[in-house]
């Protein structure tokens, strides 16, 4: 199963912060890839530390159109989840997101543009209440994944923790250079 995410929008400054994290909830929670707007491009310095330092390889792309990004996986054959309150429970329709290959999210920062829900195979709601696209997105691998994402163990870190009762145990699997 492939999972890549999408983010429509940023609200300039105020929403670097959370732009950050859906990227890392994206990287911790099995996404390969996401897709944003470059309104700080710091965030990919971040990210690729964290690759350097705890595994793996997430990468992040700058785009200008999220349409063509759309459209370009659905013809690719990946199904198009987006995440939205107005959307079909999740309790409703995880099975048959289970059952999926392929997949992208969408997630919003503002107002969605209507034609999201159009183009999108699935509008799906993680709850009918406002919340934030964070944790929407990591509701949502989680409950597709049942959980075996996290205990997924990244490749090549510098750095592994050994999970303990109590404390912090690390493991150096090699030096940082940076
Ligand atoms: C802060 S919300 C903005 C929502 C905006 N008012 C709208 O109508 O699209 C940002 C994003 O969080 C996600 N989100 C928030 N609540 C959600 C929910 N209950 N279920 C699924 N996704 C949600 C959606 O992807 C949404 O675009």
């Amino acid at each position: 199963m492939d999972f890549e995410v999408l983010r429509i929008g940023q609200r300039l400054v105020r929403d670097d912060r959370v732009t950050t994290h859906v990227a890392l909830v994206a990287r911790a929670f099995g996404a390969s890839k996401i897709y944003m707007n470059e309104v700080d491009p710091e965030i990919k310095d971040t990210l690729n530390k964290i690759n350097a330092t705890w595994g793996g390889n997430f990468e992040i792309e700058f785009i200008t159109d999220w349409k063509k990004i759309v459209k370009e996986k659905k013809v690719n054959s990946k199904k198009i989840i987006h995440l939205t309150m107005y959307g079909e429970n999740i309790n409703d329709v995880a099975s048959s997101l289970q059952k999926e290959e392929n997949i992208l999210i969408v997630v919003g920062a503002e107002k969605v543009p209507r034609e999201v829900y159009d183009l999108a195979d699935y509008n799906v709601a993680v709850g009918h209440q406002p919340h934030s696209e964070i944790s929407a997105l990591a509701v949502l691998l989680d409950r597709i994944q049942n959980g075996k994402q996290l205990l997924t163990r990244f490749e090549n870190p510098s750095r592994e923790i050994i999970p303990t009762k109590n404390g912090k145990k690390v493991i150096m699997n090699k030096t940082m250079d940076k």
